[in-house]
Order: C-alpha cells, then sequence, then structure tokens
C-alpha cells in the first residue's frame, strides 16, 4: 500500500466517486447474492426480484422482503462503512453510490448515499406512487398495494442523472465488494476510464472486471477498505 499512498500523493485525487455491493455489508452479517448460501441461493431471482414475480404472488415477495428488513435490527456497520465516511470528510468532492438496500452506509456515519438499487426501509403506494419510508413488516391486507421500493431486475435505476453526475470530473474510482455481474453499476469503471480517474477495485476476490482496473486489492473489507481509507489519512 506504500507505493499506492505515493501514486495518490502524486495524482492529488480531489474527486472521489465510490460504488458499494453486498460485499461490503458481508461481514456485518448480511447475506451476499451470490457467494455460496447467498440470498439468490434460496430464490428464483425473476420470482422475488421482477416486477412479473411481484404480480404473481405479492405475499411471497413481501415476505422476502420483510425478513431482509427486519434483519437490519440486528446488523450493525463494519469498519470499512465507518472508513468510507471518513474518506466522504477527507476528500473534496465525495459520491457514494450503493447497490445496496441496506441501511449500515448512513448508520456508519455516510451522509449522501445514492442507492441506485433502492431501500429496503421504504415502500411505494402503487396508487399514488408515493414513497414512504418505512420500518417493520408489510401486512397482509397492504400486500397488494404497496410494494418494496426496491429496483427489481429490468426496472430503471434510481439516481441516474446524479450518478452521471459524478462521474463528470472523477479521478479517482473505487469499486468495493461487488461481483461486477450487474448493469449498469458494472460499467461505472468504463465512465471513470473516460475521464482518466484512476480505478481500483477492492474486493474478497478478483471478478469478471478485475481487468479494467489500474488496481485490485483483495481481502474481508473491513480490512482493505481501512487500509486504503487510511492512506489519505
Ligand atoms: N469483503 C469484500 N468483498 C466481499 C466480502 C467481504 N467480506 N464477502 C464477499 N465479497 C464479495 C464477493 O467476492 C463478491 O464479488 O462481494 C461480492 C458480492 O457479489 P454479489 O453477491 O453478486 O453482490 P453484488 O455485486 O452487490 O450484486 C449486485 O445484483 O442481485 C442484484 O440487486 C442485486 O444489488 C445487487 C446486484
Amino acid at each position: 500500500m506504500d507505493s499506492l499512498k505515493n501514486l495518490l500523493q502524486q495524482k492529488n485525487c480531489k474527486d472521489v466517486v465510490v460504488l458499494t455491493g453486498a460485499g461490503i455489508s458481508a461481514e456485518s452479517g448480511i447475506k451476499t447474492f451470490r457467494d455460496s448460501n447467498g440470498l439468490w441461493e434460496d430464490h428464483a431471482i425473476e420470482d422475488i426480484a421482477s416486477p412479473e414475480g411481484f404480480y404473481k404472488d405479492p405475499e411471497m415477495v413481501h415476505r422476502f422482503y420483510n425478513l431482509r428488513r427486519a434483519q437490519l435490527q440486528d446488523v450493525y456497520p463494519n469498519p470499512a462503512h465507518t472508513a468510507l465516511s471518513d474518506l466522504e470528510k477527507i476528500v473534496d468532492n465525495f459520491t457514494l453510490i450503493t447497490q445496496n438496500v441496506d441501511d449500515l452506509h448512513e448508520r456508519g456515519g455516510s451522509q449522501n448515499v445514492l442507492h441506485m438499487h433502492g431501500e429496503l426501509k421504504k415502500i411505494f403506494c402503487l396508487k399514488t406512487g408515493k414513497v414512504d419510508y418505512f420500518e417493520g413488516d408489510v401486512m397482509s391486507e397492504e400486500f397488494s398495494f404497496v410494494r418494496p421500493d426496491i429496483v427489481w431486475f429490468g426496472e430503471a435505476i434510481k439516481y441516474s442523472t446524479e450518478i452521471q453526475k459524478a462521474f463528470e470530473n472523477c479521478d479517482l474510482y473505487l469499486c468495493i465488494g461487488t461481483s461486477n455481474n450487474v448493469y449498469p453499476a458494472a460499467g461505472f469503471v468504463q465512465a471513470a476510464k473516460m475521464k482518466n480517474a484512476l480505478c481500483i477495485e477492492l474486493n474478497l476476490e478478483a471478478t469478471a472486471l478485475s481487468h479494467q482496473y489500474d488496481l485490485n486489492f483483495y481481502g474481508p473489507a473491513t480490512e482493505i477498505v481501512t487500509q486504503f481509507v487510511d492512506l489519505f489519512r
């Protein structure tokens, strides 16, 4: 990491964009999607993460998200979450984009989190389209007219304008804890490269897109993300 410290000092990175995925919350006890024993292992994705699946069986989908929402009460931010909230305070411009729907970045101190795939703690009314902050379980009598404010497969991501703007002057792009399986998030590295940003992947293991990054660091997020942020202190 020492040579990286020199490189970062040379580049004098001022405009940092970070993308996180399920891997940053794994050590807090939240299952990832595609690791062994992951969330998708027990369910057909199209059944619980698509509009068609919801309309076919709203009760099953609500029960899946009720369980994930309830779990938030038993998990806590880990040092990787808090390190990113420190980095936000250190650098001039910082944008945190997350694919995660948990609230651990906010509880870890991050201020402005772009939940591009939605949030477990929000639901929206199918009649009015109104989004409300929500904790607890959606009850069976509500199953047919509210849905989790989660972006499902085939739906447009949230904050696309803010995300596009974030890359306009990006000089450092960090991709943390994601398998880079899902677009458009997996394609963000291309947007960063077009701005000649230094692109760094921090993940437990290599991914299909690791070769697109200038540097790769492998290990548990609580170790490699904290070590990386320490370079800025
Ligand atoms: N530290 C760092 N990385 C980790 C850790 C850890 N402790 N544990 C797992 N990982 C890595 C895995 O190696 C994997 O590359 O996190 C990644 C998790 O990948 P996925 O399970 O595919 O999750 P993610 O990339 O966030 O999925 C993206 O897909 O299903 C959709 O909408 C869902 O937002 C999700 C999107």
